[in-house]
This record gives C-alpha cells, structure tokens and sequence, in this order.
C-alpha cells in the first residue's frame, strides 16, 4: 500500500480544517435508519477538535442531478452529526462554495463544527473540476480525507482539491486501508474468499482477481446457480443468467489454473415462492427440482465452508449466501457469519467483510462487532476487491 499522511503528520491547531466525509446514509422520512457512517467518522472529528483545528466537514448525499435539490440537502444531518460527536454545535451551510461557506466557516467559534450543504448540488464537483476545487479549497487550511467508501469516485472534492491543500488521511480511512491491506496485500495464508450477492456479471473482475491472489474461493447466493447451471447442474427456476455459462466455466478454469480451490455450494434450501416463511425443503444439487428456486445454501454447504473457515487464518467476505432479508433464506448467512465470529473472537481467524448488502447481513445475523473489520463501503470496497486503483486513495498517497 502506498504511503499516506495521516492525523499524526500534519498539524492542525488553529487551521481550517476541510475534511471530506462521507454522509450518504439512509434516510427515511427525515429519519437515519442507518447512522454507522457517522459514527465511524466522529473519532476524526473529535480528534481535529481537540487538536485545535477548526472543522468544516463536506460530504455528498445521493445522486441529486446536478443542482440544488431540496430531497438531497444535507440539512438533516447535522442533528444527527451533533449527536455523534458529543453534542459538539453544528452550523449548516446552505451552499459548500461562495460567500455563504465563507461566512458560516469565518464565524466558527472554537469547538463548532461547519457541515456544508451537498457537495453534488454543483455539477463541477463530479467532474473533477479544477475551479470548484480552487473554490473548496479557499474554505480550508489543510485537508483531511476520510471518505474511504466514496475514494472510488474520482470527484473534485477527493481527487483535484488533495491536489492543492496539504491532505492526510482521517482515522475512518486509515483503518480501512490498514484492514483492506492486512486481508488482500499482506494476508496470513490461507485466505478464504466469501462471495455471494445476485449475479455473476457484476463481480467478474472481482473473481478473476481473488483468485489471483486467494488460496480458497467459496461462492453462495444466485450468483452460484449461474456456475452450478455452468456444471450442468438443474436449476429449476432459480434466480441464474443463463447467458453467462462460458463466462462460468473460464472463471473456473482459471481458479484450476491459479491452484484456487472453489466451493460451490452441494446443497440447498428450495422453495417455489420467494415469500417469508416459505415452505421449504433441503436437497441435494443435483436434484433441485424444476418448479423450485435455490433460496438458500444448504446445511451440508454450511459445514463445508464452516470447515474450511477453521482452516483459513484470513477471510474476506462480500455478499450474502442466501435471499438472507426474507428469512428462513437467511440461514445460511447467519451460521457462516456466526462460525466467521467465534474464530475471530478466539483469535484463529483475521475477517474482513463489506459491500453494502453484506454490512445489513452481518448486522442481521448480529456479529457486526465480532468481526475484525466491517467495511463502511459499499461500491469502494467491491473495486478494492477487483484490484483497482481507488483514485480517493491514490490522491491521497501522491500528495506526501
Ligand atoms: C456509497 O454510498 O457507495 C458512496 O457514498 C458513493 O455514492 P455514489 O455511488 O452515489 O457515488
Ligand atoms: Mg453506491
């Protein structure tokens, strides 16, 4: 990984400090029904305070479509934000550039903090413009980045505005680096890859680069239909892309060729609706009958991969193995992340796991908190995972 400042390297005491988070949280009816991202990012916050800085914090929230959108402002926030941090006082700023950013961030009394309104309100801020970052960066002495879940997004507020302030990493994407790097760069082998999630199409790259660097791969959710179809194994209805066989069947010849054992799933929990509390029954896979759907892997895949974890020092988990939001087809999900837990805890294991649906998952089955790293990031880790440069980072390390 490459090299970055972080909160230890640069001295903030008596600077603006603009500091990029990420504050795209579910909201519903006004209300944060998920307020994680907050949370990890207070410990920056707080710390930038006690050092003496003065914080402005900016984010984007949604995918307003360019301009000044009442449905995305990032007004509503700053209560939750404020509770975050210890009450610490909040000051909204109705726009992130111009005179009123400039007004509410030269009033700042020692101890508040600014929240400017959303960064994507301006069109310049995804593309990367230079102007909108000269703008920001009027606002700011230092920058701080601690948007790992947004560092996919080469938008001005992460890449050009790293370019012309002195910037550092905060804690949030400190820790998430340090956890991503331990698990893929510089792993205890061997290293377990879990991936479930809906369809192979969109975890290609993905695959093809676990398996360059993974001793084991065990795949659950739809996504394993398609490479069970790809074996020749009956489907019935299942949720598969029929059209995406060969595809199958070269990830497979290279994972043979690259020495990565796979870990299809052997059996299943079928049903004939997708419904909760569906009646169920568990067979084998090659006998899954024709009007029925794989809702679930099955209690022999479970002992399979649970076995295979306590074999495994590493695990890397994205994606749930089952319809896991309707249960019973929750299951399986629940006992992997419940195995994955107890060898964290008892020290056996290094886990690691995100992507948006897998977080939901691994608070569902409760072991959020077990693990050794949950991931804030949704489409950031997924990219992490296919090996690519995220430019949020890449922006980080060029500047030191
Ligand atoms: C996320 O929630 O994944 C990040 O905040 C990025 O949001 P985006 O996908 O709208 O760029
Ligand atoms: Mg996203």
């Amino acid at each position: 990984m490459a090299k970055f400042r972080t909160l230890d390297d640069i001295d903030v005491r008596g600077k603006r400090v603009l500091l990029r988070a990420d504050l795209n949280v579910p909201v519903k009816d006004g209300v944060v029904t998920d307020a994680t991202r907050i949370e990890r990012l207070a410990p920056t916050i707080n710390a930038l305070i006690e050092q003496g800085g003065r914080v402005i914090v900016m984010s984007h929230f949604g995918r307003p479509k360019g301009g000044p959108d009442p449905a995305f402002s990032l007004r509503p926030l700053a209560q939750p934000l404020r509770n975050a941090i210890g009450g610490r006082e909040v000051i909204f700023a109705a726009d992130c550039i111009g005179e009123e950013a400039r007004r509410v961030v030269a009033a700042l009394q020692p101890g508040q903090i600014a929240l400017l309104e959303n960064l994507r309100f301006h069109k310049e801020e995804e593309a990367n413009s230079p102007e909108f970052a000269r703008a920001l960066a009027e606002l700011g002495d230092v920058y701080v980045d601690d948007a790992f879940s947004a560092a996919h997004r080469a938008h001005a507020s992460i890449d050009a505005l790293a370019h012309l302030l002195p910037a550092a990493a905060g804690k949030l994407m400190e820790a998430e680096l340090e956890a991503l790097t331990a698990a893929l760069e510089s792993p205890t082998r061997p290293v377990l890859a879990l991936i479930g999630g809906a369809k192979v199409s969109t975890k290609l790259d993905l695959l093809r680069f676990l398996i360059s660097k993974v001793d084991l791969l065990a795949i659950g959710g739809a996504m394993a239909n398609t490479l069970l179809l790809a074996g020749g194994k009956p489907v019935g209805r299942s949720l598969c892309e029929r059209e995406m066989t060969d595809t199958a069947r070269e990830i497979l010849a290279l994972a043979r060729y690259r020495e990565c054992r796979v870990i299809l799933p052997e059996d299943a929990v079928v049903a004939s609706e997708l419904a909760p509390g569906a009646e169920t029954r568990h067979v084998p896979v090659d006998a899954v009958p024709s009007d029925a759907m794989i809702l679930d892997i099955g209690p022999q895949t479970v002992a399979r991969i649970n076995s295979a974890l306590t074999e495994t020092r590493t695990l890397v988990w994205n994606g749930p193995l089952g319809a896991f939001e309707i249960p019973p087809f929750d299951r399986g999900t629940i006992a992997v992340a419940k195995k994955a837990a107890e060898l964290t805890q008892t020290g056996k294991l290094l886990s690691v796991a995100g992507g948006g649906d897998t977080v939901a998952a691994l608070a569902a089955a409760g072991t959020t908190e077990q693990l050794s790293y949950v991931s804030t990031a949704g489409g950031a880790f997924l990219e992490w995972l296919e090996g690519r440069q995220l430019p949020g980072v890449a922006a980080l390390a060029a500047t030191t």
